[in-house]
């Protein structure tokens, strides 16, 4: 059932439970007490996994998005991604697929993003998620699992995943937070893409500093937590820890515009060229490319493919 690539790589399939209609737009100062008149707004299909997807299919892989979908903004959602031709297997849910609303104040260049919570799934919606996943995985291929899980869900619902992947002869990956990441690294995974704050909490202490952030990394590998650690730091590159070392990339230099779907983009730049065979170290040079170049684009907007190559090009050169 899962896609695979063009080129005989290995199929991947994305996972994500609590899918948001990104509402962005632009307003001169944010302000209360009076209407704050916006400028054009787009409408973008949001959420770890699909912003995954949605990354793999413009650098040219293919992949499967499995989504939840509900009332009238989960149909709207369908559309989009209709209209960006990923394919998807979508789960229909009784509660509304939430918005997110993201405002770039122009006086200032500030961003606001407000991030809605999710409706709540059912035991059988989220049942039906494991069991649809659960059929659809292929032996030596790749599951992508991002995001936040919505009310009702448990909070071992990517550990469960993480189980049934494994037992399927596939490669788990996972980029969470807080109560469900400490689950699913318990359980272990082939690659977790935890950020600075993200593994921060985890340990229960800011990671500042080189040597502490190698550590925290490299002490999830030792654990057996997860063959790959990508700790991304923002615009200080990311470090990529497993059993044959650490290999730290800063970030190519580029002019930012918003920094919302850079983990995304380098997650899914990350995944599809492992996928594709390349060599890790490649692979990782790709994914520092597409955070980056997602950093380029405004608002919600994911990475631009001709950006990419150009940053994996530059990143080659002076590696
Ligand atoms: N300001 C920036 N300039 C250049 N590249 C950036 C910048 N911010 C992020 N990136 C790229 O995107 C990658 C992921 O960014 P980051 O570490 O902020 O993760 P994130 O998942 O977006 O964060 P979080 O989930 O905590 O919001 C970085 O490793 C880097 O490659
Ligand atoms: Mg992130």
């Amino acid at each position: 059932m899962e896609a695979s690539q063009p080129s005989g790589a290995k199929p991947i399939l994305t996972v994500t439970m609590n899918p948001a209609l990104d509402v962005s737009t632009s307003t001169d100062r944010v302000y209360s007490g009076h209407k704050l008149r916006c400028g054009t707004s787009r409408l973008d299909p949001g959420g770890g996994g699909v912003n995954v997807a949605r990354v793999i299919q413009r650098l040219g892989g293919q992949v499967l998005a499995v989504y939840t979908a509900g009332g009238p903004p989960g149909e709207a959602y369908r559309r989009l991604m209709e209209g960006e031709q990923v394919p998807s297997l979508v789960i229909p849910i009784k509660g509304s697929t939430r918005q997110n609303f993201t405002v770039d104040e122009n006086s200032t260049g500030n961003q606001f993003r407000f991030v809605l919570e999710g409706a709540e799934l059912s035991e059988d919606e989220w049942r039906t998620c494991l069991q649809l996943v659960g059929r659809s995985i292929s032996p030596g291929g790749y599951v992508v699992a991002s995001g936040s899980l919505p009310p009702g869900v448990p909070e071992d619902f990517y550990a469960q995943l993480a189980r049934l992947v494994r037992k399927g002869g596939a490669r788990f990956v996972v980029d969470t937070s807080g109560q469900p990441l400490a689950e699913v690294l318990a359980e272990g995974v082939f690659l977790v893409k935890p950020s600075k704050r993200e593994l921060g909490e985890h340990f229960g202490a800011p990671l500042e500093g080189e040597r502490n952030q190698i550590e925290a990394a490299s002490a999830l590998v030792a654990s057996g937590s997860a063959e790959y650690v990508a700790l991304t730091l923002g615009d200080a590159g990311a470090i990529l820890a497993s059993k044959e070392g650490v290999i730290r990339l800063p970030v190519p230099s580029v002019r930012v515009l918003s920094t919302v779907g850079a983990g995304d983009s380098f997650l899914g730049a990350l995944v599809l060229r492992l996928a594709q065979g390349c060599p890790v170290e490649a692979a990782f040079r790709s994914a520092l490319a597409a955070g980056s170049a997602a950093a380029m684009t405004p608002a919600t907007e994911l990475c631009h493919r001709k950006d990419v190559e150009r940053l994996e090009e530059e990143l080659a050169a002076v590696s």
